[in-house]
């Protein structure tokens, strides 16, 4: 296992559009899933996308830790997505604080679906066939994004929020109400 060394924004391969992954069960990408694994935990955040690690390839990780008053109980454990297929399910769309490893030290109000189907394979080769919500449903769309060439503050709707953890934490910031179901957040 190893650390990878994360890209920031401004390093072209966070732009480019990534390369489906031939094969979800070569050993090259197990290793890959692990390393991104170690440097997630190294990092600190909820995802990281393969193209973030300067690999171009049509795979992310994420978790979502237990207790989001959002998602009630949900806990969901480190998992890896290849080759996902995001569709939104209804046009609701609502406002949530996002971060980015490759943004670091900055967090903005980001518009994403409330609810969406994800669909891809896991990390041993299984098929993955779900309707999510919330903030599962919010990291999901971040990472396919990064998978895109996208990153967070491409989707901002209102750069009034946008700004430096250190001074967001220290105010309650409202975020801005939901006026946005009929705009292309998604394509
Ligand atoms: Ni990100």
């Amino acid at each position: 296992m190893a650390i990878l060394k994360i890209a920031r924004m401004g390093h072209p391969v966070l732009l480019a559009r990534a390369a489906p992954v031939a094969d979800p069960r070569a050993p090259e990408i197990a290793r890959l899933i692990e390393n991104m694994a170690e440097t997630l935990e190294d990092a600190g955040g909820v995802g990281l996308a393969a193209p973030q690690v300067h690999e171009s390839l049509r795979l992310f990780i994420y978790k979502v830790p237990g207790g989001r008053a959002e998602d009630g109980a949900l806990d969901i454990p480190l998992r890896a997505v290849i080759n996902p297929v995001i569709t939104p399910v209804g046009d609701q769309v609502v406002m949530g604080w996002e971060g980015c490893l490759s943004i670091p030290g900055l967090r903005a109000a980001v518009p994403r679906y409330e609810t969406v189907w994800l669909q891809g394979v896991d990390g041993a080769g299984a098929a993955i066939d779900e309707e999510i919500s919330g903030f599962h449903a919010r990291v999901v769309q971040h990472e396919a994004d990064h998978l895109d060439g996208v990153m967070y503050p491409m989707r901002m709707a209102d750069f009034r929020y946008f700004g430096f953890n250190e001074e967001l934490q220290k105010f309650e910031f409202p975020l801005p109400a939901i006026k946005l179901a009929k705009e292309p957040v998604d394509e």
